[in-house]
Order: structure tokens, then C-alpha cells, then sequence
């Protein structure tokens, strides 16, 4: 039996796909498990760039199951798009591979409009990718939510979405002053949306334990990351659902015996996308320069992301709330250059030093950093650990010490190819 998961050790965009990607030479089935299209999750195979936004990061590998886990928030207009993209591309099989669990929810036009609208009124916004994702799981919670199975019967749906409306159009239309939505339209597109995905939709808690007990090798791929999580991450500058490992597990149905390993995929750096506490941040001309040379701009939003130096409190958290097993290395290529290279060691809070990352006053934790001496040398053609300079050698072992858990991938480069292990 195998079941790995891939987690974001920060604060997303960490290079998850290109791992998982190359991860899935191995499995049988990968697995999304939280979020929705807020996601931006790129693979590049013989130059050529692929962004996933919903499908899991496994569907180029010809042969290997794709399954939407039932903690997915899955926009239907989205999915059908990309499904379409990837069959245009030329990938075989994209409907056959692809399952998508009857218990996840529906992201719906009002569930967008929403996102804007809350955006809009608050003072301190908190800069998200307006894709109906806080609002979607909202209304999960508050058992307003419409599920994909729910499209399989008619009264029942039509039931769910005059409730939903019901509320929905009195909140659009008294609190954000945007249009209102009918209960037809809706009903129409979900319709629509059966009679093209309707084979798709599965109980997948029982399609994977299943798959498991006949060994088959699951991976499952974590979007966002350990800062953005709702219980764990720098509320409430976070996304809606639990990128870390209890969302796996309620994402999925899987139980935490059936988990063999949890791989963290850390930049070699950190960035951020939108607002909300940043420690490490770097505004001055060098966070430029990892910006530019790390091409670090949002794969959802476009957005430009901010920029800094590698947090060991940060991941010594994200190494103990996940239990992360190794670290898969990813963007090392880009320290090229940089004659030296911050590490915040440690924060002080109120001038009192922590080397823990703290869940609340964020706002007033400094960083103390050591500088590492850097490496001129273009790493990006290195195929082993003893190919690197000597100061880009030293760098990986310090933060592995630093952190405690071993580094176990290393990854030079977007291209596929560009990965080994340690
Ligand atoms: P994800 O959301 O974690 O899957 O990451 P994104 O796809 O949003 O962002 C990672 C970006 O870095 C993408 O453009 C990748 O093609 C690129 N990338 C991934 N690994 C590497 C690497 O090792 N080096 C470089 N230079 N780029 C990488
Ligand atoms: P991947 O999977 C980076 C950020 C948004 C915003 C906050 C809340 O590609 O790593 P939301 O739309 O989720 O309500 O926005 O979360 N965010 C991400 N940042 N990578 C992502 O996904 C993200 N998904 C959401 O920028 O700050
Ligand atoms: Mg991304």
C-alpha cells in the first residue's frame, strides 16, 4: 500500500505541480484534495507550459487516474474548459482518466460575484484570486451548498438552489449592490454540466480505498500551503480550506493509517501572493531580482508575487503540524548570482526572541537573520548533489540541519528533467 502526500510548506506557488509531476512516473492515481481554481499549478514538459487550475497535476502522464477529491470546491464552467484545453493539447483518454466526486461542492457564478464583493468592502482586503472560493466553502458550512451529486436528481436540486437563491440574492443585491441570479439559469448550467461530465462523478472515498486495497499508488496533491491554511496559516490572510495534512485526510475519505509518507515541497526562497503577513519579505532591489529571475508572477492571477529570504520557524512549523517525512527543493537555480543569502534563523517578538512561528501578532515579528555566502555558477544543468558549487552544497545542508528533515529532491528548473534526488 502507498499513499503520499505532496504539501506546500509556505505560502503556495512553491513548484507543487512540477514535483508532483514528476512524482507521478510512479503512482496510479493522484488526487486533489482541497481549493478550486484559485489554484495555478504549472508543469513544463519539452518547453512546453501547462497551468492546472482544477485538474490534478498527474493528467499528462498518459494512464494515471486524475480524481477531484470530495474537499475540492469545483467551478463547472472552469473544469469543462480546461478538460477542453487538454484535449486541443492533444492528451488522450482526459474524460476517461479524469473522476470527480459527487460529495464536493459547487463553485456558481454567485459565489464570484460574492468573492468580489466582500473584497470590496473591506478595508483591509485580503487580495484574493476572486474565483467564489471563501464563499463556496462558506456556504458549505453553513449547509447552503449545492453538491455535485445533487445534479443527479432534479426536484432535490431545484430544491437546493431556490434555497441557496433565496439568501444568495438578498446578500448580492442589500449588502454588495450586485446583480441578482435565477433559479433557471442555474439550474440550466448544472444541467448542462451532467450531461457532459455526468460519467465523471463518482463516490471517490470508495474508488480509493478501493484502489488501495487492489495496490494501487496514490498521491495526493495539496494546493495553497501551510500559511494560507484557515486553522494554521496568518489568519485571516488565508484561503478557505486546509492545504495541510488533516485536509488530505477529509478531502479524500483516506484515513491516516493509509498515509506512507508526506513530502513538503519548499522553495528555496519564499514568496507570497496577495496580502497578509510576510516576515521574511524582501521590498528592496534584491527582492526584485529574486522576483525577476524566479519569473515570479501569480499562475492564476498574473499578480507580481511578493519576494524574500527562507524561513526556518516557518518550516519548522509546517514540518511539525504536516509530519513532513522529506523536503522536495524546489527554484535553487535562482540563488544563482546573489554573492550572499539571507536565512531568518529565528523571530523576535516585543524583542523577545522565538524560534517558533507564532499565530497571532504576526504583524510585530521581526526576523534575525544569518548571511550564507552564495555561488555564481548556473546550477540549472547539475544532475547530482556533488555537481553543485560548493556554497549551493552548503546552503541545502544548512537547511536541512535548520529544519530538521531531510531533503530528499532537488529541483533546477521548470522543465521535467530538471529534478534528482539527494
Ligand atoms: P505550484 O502552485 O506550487 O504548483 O507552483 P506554480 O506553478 O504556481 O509556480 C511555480 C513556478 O516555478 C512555475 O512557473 C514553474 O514552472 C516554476 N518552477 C518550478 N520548479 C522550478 C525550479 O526548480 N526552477 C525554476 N527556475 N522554476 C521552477
Ligand atoms: P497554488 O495551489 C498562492 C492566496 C490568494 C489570497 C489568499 C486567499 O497555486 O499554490 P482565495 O482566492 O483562496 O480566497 O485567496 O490565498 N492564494 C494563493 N497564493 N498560490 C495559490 O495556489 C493560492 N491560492 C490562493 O492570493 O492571498
Ligand atoms: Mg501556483
Amino acid at each position: 500500500m502507498s499513499c503520499s502526500v505532496v504539501i506546500g510548506t509556505q505560502w503556495g506557488d512553491e513548484g507543487k505541480a512540477k514535483m508532483i509531476d514528476y512524482f507521478t512516473s510512479n503512482v496510479d492515481v493522484v488526487v486533489r484534495y482541497q481549493g478550486g481554481a484559485n489554484a495555478g499549478h504549472t508543469v513544463v514538459v519539452n518547453n512546453k507550459k501547462y497551468v492546472f487550475h482544477l485538474i490534478p497535476s498527474g493528467m499528462l502522464h498518459e494512464g494515471t487516474v486524475c480524481v477531484i477529491g470530495n474537499g475540492v470546491v469545483v467551478d463547472p464552467i472552469q473544469l469543462m474548459e480546461e478538460i477542453a484545453l487538454l484535449k486541443a493539447e492533444g492528451l488522450k483518454d482526459v474524460e476517461k482518466r479524469l473522476i470527480i466526486s459527487d460529495a464536493a461542492h459547487v463553485i456558481l457564478p454567485y459565489h464570484k460575484s460574492q468573492d468580489a464583493g466582500m473584497e470590496e468592502l473591506r478595508d483591509q482586503k485580503i487580495g484574493t484570486t476572486h474565483r467564489g472560493i471563501g464563499p463556496a466553502y462558506s456556504d458549505k458550512c453553513s449547509r447552503t451548498g449545492i453538491r455535485i451529486g445533487d445534479i443527479f436528481d432534479d426536484d432535490f436540486l431545484r430544491e437546493r438552489v431556490t434555497q441557496a437563491l433565496k439568501i444568495k440574492n438578498l446578500q448580492l443585491d442589500r449588502v454588495y449592490g450586485k446583480s441578482t441570479y435565477e433559479v433557471e439559469d442555474i439550474i440550466d448550467s448544472l444541467i448542462e454540466f451532467r450531461e457532459k461530465a455526468g460519467n465523471m462523478i463518482k463516490n471517490t472515498a470508495h474508488y480509493l480505498h478501493t484502489a488501495l486495497e487492489n495496490d494501487k499508488k496514490i498521491l495526493l496533491e495539496g494546493a495553497q500551503g501551510f500559511g494560507l491554511d484557515i486553522d494554521h496559516g496568518t489568519y485571516p490572510y488565508v484561503t478557505s480550506s486546509s492545504p495541510t495534512i488533516g485536509g488530505a485526510l477529509l478531502g479524500t475519505g483516506l484515513n491516516s493509517f493509509n498515509i506512507t509518507d508526506v513530502i513538503g515541497i519548499t522553495k528555496a526562497y519564499v514568496t507570497r501572493v496577495g496580502e497578509g503577513p510576510f516576515p521574511t519579505e524582501d521590498e528592496t532591489d534584491e527582492g526584485q531580482r529574486l522576483r525577476v529571475n524566479g519569473g515570479e508572477f501569480g499562475a492564476t492571477t498574473g499578480r507580481p508575487r511578493r519576494c524574500g529570504w527562507f524561513d526556518i520557524p516557518l518550516m519548522k512549523q509546517t514540518a511539525r503540524i504536516n509530519g513532513l517525512t522529506s523536503i522536495s527543493l524546489t527554484k535553487i537555480d535562482v540563488l544563482s548570482g546573489f554573492s550572499k543569502i539571507k536565512v531568518a534563523v529565528s523571530y523576535k517578538v516585543d524583542g523577545k526572541v522565538v524560534d517558533y512561528f507564532p499565530s497571532a501578532q504576526l504583524r510585530n515579528v521581526e526576523p534575525e537573520y544569518i548571511e550564507l555566502d552564495g555561488w555564481k555558477e548556473d546550477i540549472s544543468k547539475c544532475k547530482s548533489f556533488e555537481d553543485l558549487p560548493d556554497n549551493a552544497q552548503k546552503y541545502i545542508s544548512f537547511l536541512e540541519e535548520k529544519v530538521g528533515v531531510k531533503i530528499g529532491m532537488l529541483s533546477v528548473g521548470p522543465g521535467r528533467e530538471k529534478t534528482f534526488k539527494l
